[in-house]
C-alpha cells in the first residue's frame, strides 16, 4: 500500500550536460518502472535543464537543499522553495548528514526548511541518522529521536503525512558498509513507532521511510524485503544511469 520511492542523490557531481545525459539515459532505462516513484537530485545548476528533459516521464526531480527563508530578500547564496518549484522540482532533500555535519544545518534550520518546502508544495525528504560513535555507544535510537523531535517540532499531523523520511546511518554513507537489512529494519520500525506515538497510525502507516547508505544493485532487493523499508536514497550508485536503473528495477 505504500508505494516505494527510489531516489538518487547526486551530491556535488555532474555539470549541466553530464546531468542531462545521465537523466536521458535513465529515462529510457526506467520507463517501465511503475512499481515505485523514481526521483533524481542533481546540483542546483542542473535542476531546470534536467526537469525540462524528464517532464512527462516517470522521473521526478529533487533539490538537495532549500532556504529556510520564504520571500525574496538579502540572503546571499540561498535558493527559496518557490524558486525550486519554478525550476521544476517536486521534492527537496532536507537535513542530509553532510549538510548537518559540514555546513552547520542545525535542527532549528531544518524545521524551518521543512515548513518552507511544504508551504510551496515541495515534498521534503527529511534525512536522519546516527554516527558510528553514537551507534557503538548504544545511542542510535536516541539520536534519531532527538533529530526528528526537533525537526518536526510544532508540526501538524497532516503536514507530517506529506513527508518522506530517509534513515541514513552516517557510518554507512559512502563507506561501502551497508546496514544489514535487520539493522535497517530495526531503526525503520523504531521510526514508524515513533511516528505512531507522535502523529497517529494513519500518518505512520502511510509515510514512506527510505534507507540510505551504500545501497547498490546487489543489496537493494534484500533491503526492500524488510517490512518498514519503503525505498532507498542512493548516493554513489545513482551517478551512473545503468547502476541506478538496476536499483530502481530491483523487483525484476
Ligand atoms: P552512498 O549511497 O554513496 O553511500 O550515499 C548515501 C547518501 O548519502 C544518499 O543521500
Amino acid at each position: 500500500m505504500r508505494k516505494p520511492v527510489i531516489a538518487g542523490n547526486w551530491k556535488m557531481f555532474k555539470t549541466i550536460s553530464e546531468s542531462v545525459n545521465t537523466a536521458l539515459s535513465l529515462k529510457s532505462l526506467v520507463a517501465n518502472a511503475n512499481h515505485c516513484e523514481v526521483i533524481i537530485a542533481p546540483v542546483f545548476t542542473s535542476l531546470k535543464a534536467v526537469a525540462d528533459r524528464v517532464e512527462g516521464s516517470n522521473i521526478q526531480v529533487a533539490a538537495q537543499d532549500v532556504s529556510d527563508q520564504l520571500k525574496y530578500g538579502a540572503h546571499t547564496g540561498e535558493i527559496s522553495a518557490e524558486m525550486l518549484k519554478d525550476a521544476g522540482c517536486s521534492h527537496v532533500i532536507i537535513g542530509h548528514s553532510e549538510r548537518r555535519s559540514l555546513y552547520g544545518d542545525i535542527d532549528e534550520f531544518i524545521n524551518r526548511k521543512l515548513r518552507a518546502a511544504l508551504q510551496f508544495g515541495l515534498t521534503p525528504i527529511l534525512c536522519c541518522g546516527e554516527t558510528l560513535g553514537e551507534r557503538d555507544a548504544g545511542n542510535a535510537e536516541q539520536v534519531v529521536n532527538n533529530q526528528l523531535t526537533a525537526d518536526l517540532n510544532g508540526f501538524a499531523d497532516e503536514d507530517v503525512a506529506k513527508l518522506i523520511i530517509a534513515y541514513e546511518p552516517v557510518w554507512a554513507i559512502g563507506t561501502g558498509r551497508t546496514a544489514t537489512p535487520d539493522q535497517a529494519q530495526q531503526m525503520h520500525g523504531y521510526i514508524r513507532g515513533w511516528l505512531t506515538d507522535k502523529f497517529g497510525t494513519s500518518v505512520s502507516q502511510g509515510l514512506r521511510i527510505l534507507y540510505g547508505g551504500s545501497v547498490k544493485p546487489d543489496n537493494i532487493a534484500e533491503l526492500m524485503r524488510a517490512e518498514d523499508i519503503d525505498g532507498a536514497l542512493v548516493g554513489g550508485a545513482s551517478l551512473e544511469a545503468e547502476s541506478f536503473a538496476k536499483i530502481v528495477n530491483y523487483n525484476e
